[in-house]
């Protein structure tokens, strides 16, 4: 078999088997091509896709736009390193810095290396400029929260699977459970070393559990009282994924008006990533006021690849498509549609217990086991009918299609995923 040849999706898993390492457990369908909502597999069989890649794919797959920004610069200039200046970082960092309302934006690739140098950024605030001794600063999560695959993340995991036979673990992280302002008002009041409190807006890979409407507001309001950086890990809900351009708002230019009800809360620290390139590329972004940002000198972080020219052409391209395209008022209709489609359908259901969620990210709850495989023989009855999902936990099903979906689109997937749960009904 020469290597580029067609592959069976057989042969495509067989290859993956024995070739990768067994670190992830993806469903059986191999694809090889993305449209807008749409996927297809070697075969030629097509699905809709809702996982977006984990609400990377905001933009939907293959947007002319973002592709055509990445191949025009890759075509131009495509990595110098920060050794040097490049043309269009600055641009990108100006235009995002507008767009989210920052004074500063710190360029990286994935979302755990952004969720790395907040810390890092929180941790310099502390000794620099709140004045805690060096060593001290202890940073406050949540219980049940996904930040990525770092040593450092996995220290304040509570995922066993995520966790165990990875210590030594890093210290310097208080966890308290989501949700509960009490816990966090705690939490500040009898620790002077707190520095920062990094926060999800709404739990995505622990399924989807969107907190109280206050929470975040008064969370920030508590971390303003006590001097502490509040830290947004918008890398699943940002970037219009929640029905609004970011599930805290803030200053934000978002267009969408109609999404009151949640108050706007500005970040001190914003984390960004997965759709800040449309999924076409990996872009993450750190964005703070210069009254944080400031304390990051030359030689204290970087990354070969953060800002390069390609990354930064994609996500001004990406951002552009977010705005343009009203993605973020489209996820606002299409999520209450979504939601309200399903719970006519639950309302008689015996094998689900609830939808829940925000714009298009959402999720339902089976009712079965956590350890059962009900969900994931779900998500392979989805495969069958022509929609892809995933189990996030046991019994959750996330759901979270590109953001360039029609109405007619989401009706039809409405429609598949309540006849294929028909198929599950208890009798
Ligand atoms: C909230 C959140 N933070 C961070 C990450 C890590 O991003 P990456 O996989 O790009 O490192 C994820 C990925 O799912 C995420 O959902």
């Amino acid at each position: 078999m020469a290597v580029l040849d067609q592959l069976t999706s057989q042969q495509a898993i067989d290859l993956e088997n024995k070739y990768g390492a067994h670190n992830y457990h993806p469903l059986p369908v191999v694809l090889n091509k993305g449209e807008g909502v749409y996927v297809w597999d070697v075969e030629g069989k097509k699905y809709y896709d809702f996982l977006s890649a984990y609400s990377a794919v905001n933009q939907g797959h293959c947007h002319p736009k973002i592709v055509n920004a990445m191949t025009n610069q890759a075509q131009t200039l495509s990595l110098t390193s920060r050794a040097f200046y490049n043309d269009i970082l600055g641009k990108y960092e100006k235009f995002a810095c507008e767009y989210f309302g920052f004074d500063k934006l710190l360029p990286m690739n994935t979302g755990a290396e952004a969720v790395e140098t907040a810390l890092k950024l929180c941790r310099k605030w502390a000794y620099e400029v709140k004045g805690i001794s060096e060593n001290d600063a202890e940073i406050i999560v949540c219980e049940n929260n996904f930040h990525g695959r770092t040593t450092t993340i996995i220290s304040f995991s509570n995922d066993p699977v995520a966790r165990k036979n990875f210590g030594p673990y890093t210290d310097g992280f208080i966890k308290i459970e989501y949700d509960n302002l009490d816990a966090l008002e705690n939490t500040l009041k009898s620790n002077p070393n707190v520095a920062g409190f990094l926060v999800e807006p709404v739990q995505g890979e622990a399924g989807v559990y969107v907190p109280a409407d206050d929470y975040l507001n008064r969370a920030k309001a508590l971390c303003k009282q006590y001097n502490v950086l509040f830290i947004a890990d918008e890398v699943q809900t940002g970037i219009a994924r929640t029905g609004r351009l970011l599930a805290t708002c803030g200053d934000c230019n978002c267009e969408n008006k109609n999404c009151s009800g949640t108050p706007d809360v500005k970040p001190d620290v914003l984390i960004l990533g997965k759709a800040l390139s449309g999924g076409a590329y990996p872009v993450s972004a750190v964005l703070a006021n210069d009254s944080v940002m400031h304390v990051i000198k030359p030689g204290n972080h970087g990354s070969t690849f953060g800002g390069n020219p390609i990354a930064a052409a994609v996500a001004i391209a990406a951002l552009e498509v977010v705005r343009d395209e009203k993605l973020a008022e489209n996820a606002f209709q299409l999520g209450n549609l979504f939601r309200s489609e399903l719970n006519k359908y639950i309302a008689t259901s015996s094998i689900v217990n609830l939808v829940r969620g925000k714009g298009l990210l959402n999720a339902i709850v089976i009712n079965d086991n956590e350890d059962s495989d009900t969900a994931w023989n779900i998500c392979m009855a989805l495969k069958d009918n022509g929609l892809l999902a995933k189990p996030t936990h046991g019994n959750i099903i996330r759901f979270a299609p590109p953001l360039v979906m029609t109405e007619d689109q989401l009706l039809d997937c409405v429609s598949i995923i309540t006849k294929t749960l028909k198929q599950f009904e208890l009798k």
